[in-house]
């Protein structure tokens, strides 16, 4: 069987690349090398048995070349970013999906499963529990509350800090473009997937770690931003209080999930949450970073930034995809751990720390509560 794999020059569609490759597949990539995520061209790990097709998503002549003689696929290109260019989400994430399944259907292509690669940001915030039981699903918390250094989201009726709960794929706030730019790519592969007998998944992940993470995005978030500043032997700096509990998912987790899903046909029509299953909080991680790098003495800075539109709290709940036989194996500390290793067979490697960070300075993401220094 041919997989189509688009965005598999990236992180986790070269992952899977590999483990279709290992059982057989053939596979074709479609991959646009989007920069800033791929800074230095065509990246060496891509196996040379693949048809590899440079393009982009949105370029039908080209999808059509991509989706000759394939019977599955996975949809990983997308765009990442915390960019105010609102359109660019829905053009290349939402109208990308929907020309996958223009084209099968059009030219009654014989696509037996599509993949579609959503995220944990469309449940938005997380779920959090009164002591009374009483469920809530909040939006932002409001800028007046974050400028006070009030990170926790309070009951209404009891001013008492409500408690973070796992988050059902039930849960769909999006809050952002990117979010929301996922959730029409979900809900496009449940519909047409449903009308025109595409069997079809949508994968809601939560945090993934691992190598091959582009260093010059800030979208790969804590393990990048962390593993790099120990690297390069500079304290970490830490946003809120570092009590924010996160949800990470080792890529090789994530492989098995994408895996289990094309094998398995329970899982068609259906969304799932694929995440690690244990909530860390920020500063737990960073402690673990710290360790695996062996700086264990150089404390993070924690002054009282935060990033806009940030969460307060996630983490995804995974029974659904664990009930089909998938579970999660390794730990944060594992993921770290691969990640030091790819980052040090790295050669040129000087500019990345602050490349990122220049981009989320100039985009006024990153605020001070009051009476913090920026
Ligand atoms: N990595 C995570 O933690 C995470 C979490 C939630 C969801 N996701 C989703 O998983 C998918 C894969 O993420 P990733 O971490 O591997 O990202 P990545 O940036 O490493 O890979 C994405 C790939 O898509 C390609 N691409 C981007 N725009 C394209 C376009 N218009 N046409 C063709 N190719 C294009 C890029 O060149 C890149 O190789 C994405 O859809 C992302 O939204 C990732």
């Amino acid at each position: 069987m041919r997989v189509l794999v688009t965005g598999g020059a990236g992180f986790i569609g070269s992952h899977t690349t590999d483990e279709l490759l290992r059982r057989g597949y053939d596979v074709t990539i479609l991959d646009s090398l989007e920069k800033p995520v791929h800074m230095k061209g065509k990246p060496s790990y891509i196996p040379a048995k693949v048809k590899f097709i440079e393009g982009d998503v949105r370029d039908r002549e080209k999808m059509i070349e991509a989706l000759d003689g394939v019977e599955a696929v996975y949809h990983f290109a997308a765009y990442q970013d915390y960019l105010p260019d609102f359109s660019k989400f829905f053009w290349i994430n939402s109208v990308g999906t929907a020309l996958i399944y223009e084209l099968i259907v059009e030219k009654k292509l014989p696509v037996k499963k599509v993949v579609v690669a959503s995220s944990q940001a469309v449940a938005g915030e997380g779920r959090y529990a009164a002591k009374d039981g009483t469920l809530y699903h909040p939006e932002l918390r409001p800028v007046s509350a974050l400028d006070n250094g009030q990170w926790e989201f309070l009951d209404p009726r009891t001013i008492e800090i409500l408690k973070w709960q796992p988050t059902p794929e039930t849960d769909a706030k999006p809050l952002n473009q990117y979010a929301l730019s996922k959730y029409s790519q979900e809900l496009m592969a449940l519909a047409f997937g449903k009308r025109y007998d595409i069997p079809s998944v949508a994968m809601r992940f939560s945090i993934v770690q691992g190598p091959r993470q582009s260093f010059y995005n800030n979208y790969s978030g804590a393990c990048r931003i962390f593993s790099l500043s120990y690297f390069f032997d500079r304290a970490p700096l830490i946003y809120e209080d570092g009590e924010q509990v996160r949800d990470f998912v080792n890529i090789h987790d994530v492989v098995q999930a994408n895996l289990k899903v094309l094998e398995d046909d329970r899982a068609n029509y259906e969304m799932f949450n694929v995440g690690g299953g244990r909530a860390y909080t920020v500063k737990e991680f960073c402690s673990i970073v710290a360790k695996v790098f062996g700086k264990d003495s150089l404390d993070p800075r924690i002054p009282g930034l935060y990033r806009f539109g940030d969460t307060r709290h996630i983490i995804s709940d995974v029974s659904k995809l664990k009930a089909l036989g998938w579970n999660p194996t390794r730990t944060a500390e594992d993921s770290v751990k691969e990640y030091r290793e790819y980052l040090e067979a790295q050669t040129d490697i000087d500019d990345i720390m602050d490349f990122a960070e220049q981009r989320m300075q100039n985009l006024n993401v990153v605020r001070p509560a009051k009476g913090v220094q920026s």
